[in-house]
C-alpha cells in the first residue's frame, strides 16, 4: 500500500484542528490502496493547538505531531516534509490548511490524478469548477486574482492557474529534489518557489478545481504586503522569461556600444561596424540565455550540440531583425514617421519578444 502523509501546519488553530482531524480520518477509511497519515506541524501555538493534537493521538494511531519554532509557513512545511521523509517513508505528501478552507472530501480526487501519472496535483481556485469565497472583501478577491495573474505572466507558464494555493499532493521525489531550494523561503512565497523548482526539474503538474472556503474560526496569518514584495522579488530573480527580456536589453546595449566604437572611434565602414556589433550581440545573447535565462535546460557541453543551436539562434535573430525592419517601415508608411520609436517599442514588445521566446523554447532550449 502506498503511503500519503497530510502535512498540516498550524499556528493558533485550536478550534479548527479538532474538527479537521476526525474529518480526515473518516474520509481516509473509505480510501482504498492508500494509507493516509497526518502530520501536524505546530509552531508552539499559544492557544495550545499542540495539546489538542496530542490528546487525539491515542484515538488515531496514524496521527503525529511535530513541534517547531514560529518561523513562518514555508519553514514549517520544510521541516514537516523533512520529518515525514526521514520517519514515515511516504510515497507522497499533501499540503493542506488547518482552518477547514480545504475540504478533505477532495483527497481521493488528488490521489486519482497521482495514480494517472501526475507528480504534483494542485487544488486550483481559478479553473472551471474552482472558486474563492464569495464572502471575501473585494480587495482580497482582487489581491488573490491579480497576484496569481502576475505570477503566471511573470513566469510565462500560462497553463498553471493557481501558483499560491496551499492544497496540493506532491510526490516525495519532487520534495526531496526541492528541499535545498525551498529551505530559503520561510514565508508564504515558498509555495511559488516549490512549484517553480518542480517545473524546472520536469515534474508533471495537474490541476483540479477546489472551492476554497473562508475560515470560520480564528484569523489568517498572511502578511499581504510582505507576500507581494516576496512574490515580485522571487519572480524577478527566477523567471526565465524575465531573464530572457533582460538579456535582450543587454544585447541592445552591446550592439549599440560596439557599433559606436567601430563606426565613430575606429572609423570603420558603417556596414562592417554594424555586422560585427550585431554578431557579437547575438553571441553574448546566446551565451547569457544558455547559462542564465535557461540554465536549467542548458545545452549539452559538446560542440555538436552548440553549433547547430547557435546557427538556429542566428536564424531566429535574423528573423527578428527582418520583422523589425519590415514592420517599422510598414507602420511609418501608413501612419507617418513622427512616432517611429513608439512603433519600434510596440513591435518589440508584442511581436519580437513573444516570437523569439517561443522559438527559443521550441527549438533551442527545449523542455527536458
Ligand atoms: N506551523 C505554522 N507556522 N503554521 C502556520 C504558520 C506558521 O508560521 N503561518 C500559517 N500557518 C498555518 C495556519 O495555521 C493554517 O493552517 C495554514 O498555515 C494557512 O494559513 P492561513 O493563515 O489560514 O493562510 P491563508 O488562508 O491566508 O492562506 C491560504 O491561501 C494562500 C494563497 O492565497 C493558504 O492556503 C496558503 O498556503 C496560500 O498560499
Ligand atoms: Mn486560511
Amino acid at each position: 500500500m502506498r503511503r500519503a502523509i497530510l502535512v498540516i501546519p498550524t499556528y493558533n488553530e485550536a478550534g479548527n484542528i479538532e474538527r479537521l482531524i476526525p474529518l480526515i480520518f473518516q474520509k481516509a477509511k473509505l480510501i482504498q490502496n492508500w494509507e493516509i497519515h497526518v502530520l501536524v506541524v505546530d509552531s508552539k501555538s499559544p492557544d495550545k493547538t499542540g495539546d489538542i493534537v496530542r490528546k487525539l493521538i491515542p484515538k488515531y494511531p496514524r496521527l503525529r505531531l511535530l513541534m517547531v519554532e514560529k518561523e513562518g509557513l514555508g519553514k514549517a512545511y520544510t521541516q514537516g516534509f523533512l520529518y515525514a521523509i526521514e520517519n514515515l517513508s511516504p510515497y507522497l505528501v499533501f499540503e493542506i490548511d488547518a482552518d477547514l478552507s480545504h475540504d478533505p472530501k477532495q483527497i481521493p480526487n488528488f490521489l486519482r490524478q497521482i495514480e494517472k501519472g501526475a507528480d504534483i496535483v494542485i487544488g486550483s481556485r481559478y479553473i472551471k469548477g474552482g472558486s474563492i469565497p464569495r464572502e471575501w472583501a473585494l480587495y482580497r478577491k482582487i489581491f488573490s486574482i491579480v497576484g496569481n495573474l502576475v505570477v503566471r505572466l511573470g513566469f510565462m507558464q500560462l497553463y498553471i492557474s493557481d501558483w499560491t494555493g496551499g492544497y496540493r499532493a506532491i510526490k516525495t521525489w519532487v520534495i526531496k529534489n526541492a528541499l535545498n531550494h525551498i529551505k530559503n523561503y520561510s514565508g508564504y512565497v515558498f509555495q511559488i518557489a516549490l512549484l517553480d523548482y518542480a517545473i524546472k526539474g520536469g515534474a508533471n503538474i495537474k490541476e483540479i478545481p477546489i472551492q476554497f472556503a473562508d475560515r470560520k474560526i480564528g484569523k489568517s496569518k498572511i502578511n499581504s504586503t510582505q507576500f507581494i514584495i516576496n512574490i515580485f522579488t522571487y519572480i524577478f530573480l527566477h523567471s526565465s522569461f524575465i531573464k530572457f527580456a533582460v538579456v535582450g536589453l543587454i544585447g541592445f546595449f552591446v550592439d549599440f556600444g560596439i557599433s559606436y566604437v567601430f563606426i565613430e572611434k575606429l572609423k570603420s565602414t558603417v556596414w562592417v561596424g554594424t555586422l560585427i556589433s550585431t554578431e557579437i550581440a547575438i553571441i553574448s545573447n546566446f551565451l547569457l540565455n544558455n547559462f542564465w535565462s535557461f540554465y536549467y535546460k542548458k545545452l549539452e557541453n559538446k560542440f555538436r550540440s552548440y553549433l547547430p543551436n547557435f546557427i538556429k539562434f542566428n536564424i531566429v535573430s535574423s528573423g527578428s531583425i527582418l520583422i523589425q525592419t519590415i514592420g517599422i517601415q510598414l507602420a511609418v508608411n501608413f501612419l507617418g514617421r513622427d512616432l517611429w520609436y513608439v512603433y519600434k517599442i510596440l513591435i518589440i514588445a508584442f511581436i519580437i519578444i513573444p516570437y523569439s521566446y517561443f522559438l527559443y523554447n521550441r527549438f533551442i532550449w527545449k523542455e527536458k
